[in-house]
């Protein structure tokens, strides 16, 4: 069965989308066949991989032939069909053979308020038994039918009903988080949240009728895999710039002290060996890296990670051109050593 991990932070814009996109494609070089899913109604990971326009025509599909989109392939469940939840159709990511993507939709914002019933009356209301169990199980059964090892979900910036789902039943998160006040802030919320989130789980998982359910509520324990801390500006070309040395400092604290605590306390940390067997300690970052500068237009302009953009793409000449090329070979490497770690805490996680 493949390995679902979910980027997970309810602060917006510290690079959840950005990271999924280049990190996802990242290990599908790897001998690995990866899929991106997009769990945010903004949709903006479909964007990114497909640009807008075509996001555009998918959601426009209607009609009874295979779900194209993720709130398509719900839709068994949310709306009481009678046919079963099937594969969604994934869409080949172009320039990557082992990369697929399961298109986000909008609409997925409309089964929020159902899923958030179904998740707090999880025991008593049998006509909605179906619906805890049915993310996972569309993206299981998804995964079986492209052969995929690897499975990164995008997720919106919010604490909403979805994102607890998809998190309680990944089988890791990682914590994208940007060197700033407002990020620090956020570990003491995700210190109080994600062990409420867990305890809900537990509980869910031991009622009847989730158990007795078409898509029972999986038995899944969800762990830490590492902060991602990123976009922060350079000094001299080499270390980060002291503000934002200082804000790294303070995250790692934050971790150290509060995040990890709490979360080993809900059974949600892997044994320390598993960390140190990839080389990083939990509180330290599995990747960190500085602001991309131009490479991210350009990223997006040509649907390619930062790292995989040609001279051609790049547009650019003479020492200009060389500089833009050594640091997207820096930034090659660093989402290289990641995407080892990541395959890494998967094998050695398996085995613990
Ligand atoms: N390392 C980086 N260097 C430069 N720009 C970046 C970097 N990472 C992300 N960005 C830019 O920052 C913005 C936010 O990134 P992104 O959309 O990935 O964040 P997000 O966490 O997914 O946001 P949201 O919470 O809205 O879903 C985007 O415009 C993106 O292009
Ligand atoms: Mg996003």
């Amino acid at each position: 069965m493949a390995t679902v991990i979910c980027l997970f932070n309810h602060k917006g814009g510290v690079s959840k989308t950005t990271t999924t996109f280049n990190l996802g494609w990242m290990i599908a070089t790897k001998e690995k066949r990866v899929m991106l899913v997009d769990c945010d109604p903004q949709c903006n990971l479909t964007g990114m991989v497909l640009g807008y326009k075509k996001l555009e025509d998918l959601q426009a599909i209607v009609g009874n032939q295979e779900p194209k989109n993720i709130r398509d392939g719900l839709s068994p469940a949310f709306e009481s069909r009678p046919t079963p939840i099937q594969a969604v159709e994934c869409l080949a990511v172009p320039g990557n053979d082992n990369l697929m993507l399961l298109p986000g939709h909008v609409g997925l914002a409309e089964y929020e308020v159902t899923l958030a019933i179904a998740q707090e009356l999880s025991g008593s209301v049998v006509t909605l038994r179906n619906l805890p169990g049915s993310l996972r199980h569309l993206i299981d059964v998804t995964a079986a039918a492209n052969n995929i090892d690897y499975v990164f979900i995008d997720l919106s910036p919010s604490l909403g009903p979805v994102n607890q789902n998809v998190l309680m039943t990944s089988d890791f998160f990682l914590v994208p988080m940007h060197p700033d006040y407002f990020s620090t802030m956020g570990i003491e919320s995700l210190a109080t949240i994600l062990p409420k989130w867990r305890k809900w789980a537990e509980s869910a998982r031991e009622y009847r009728v989730l158990i007795e359910a078409d898509y029972p509520l999986p038995k899944l324990s969800p762990k830490f895999m590492g902060s991602i801390i990123q976009r922060y500006r350079l000094q001299k070309g080499k270390v980060p710039a002291q503000a934002f040395q200082k804000w790294i400092d303070e995250l790692e604290r934050g971790l150290r002290e509060r995040l990890l605590p709490a979360l080993a306390k809900a059974d949600m940390l892997l044994p320390p060996n598993v960390y140190a067997a990839v080389g990083f300690e939990p509180e330290q970052p599995l990747l960190q890296m500085s602001d991309f500068n131009s490479l991210i237009a350009r990223s997006q302009e040509h649907q390619v990670p930062v790292f995989a953009l040609t001279d051609e793409q790049l547009d650019q000449q003479g020492v200009v051109l060389q500089t833009t090329k050594s640091s997207m070979e820096k930034f090659r490497e660093l989402f290289s050593q990641a995407a080892n770690r990541v395959i890494g805490i998967v094998d050695h996680a398996a085995r613990a």
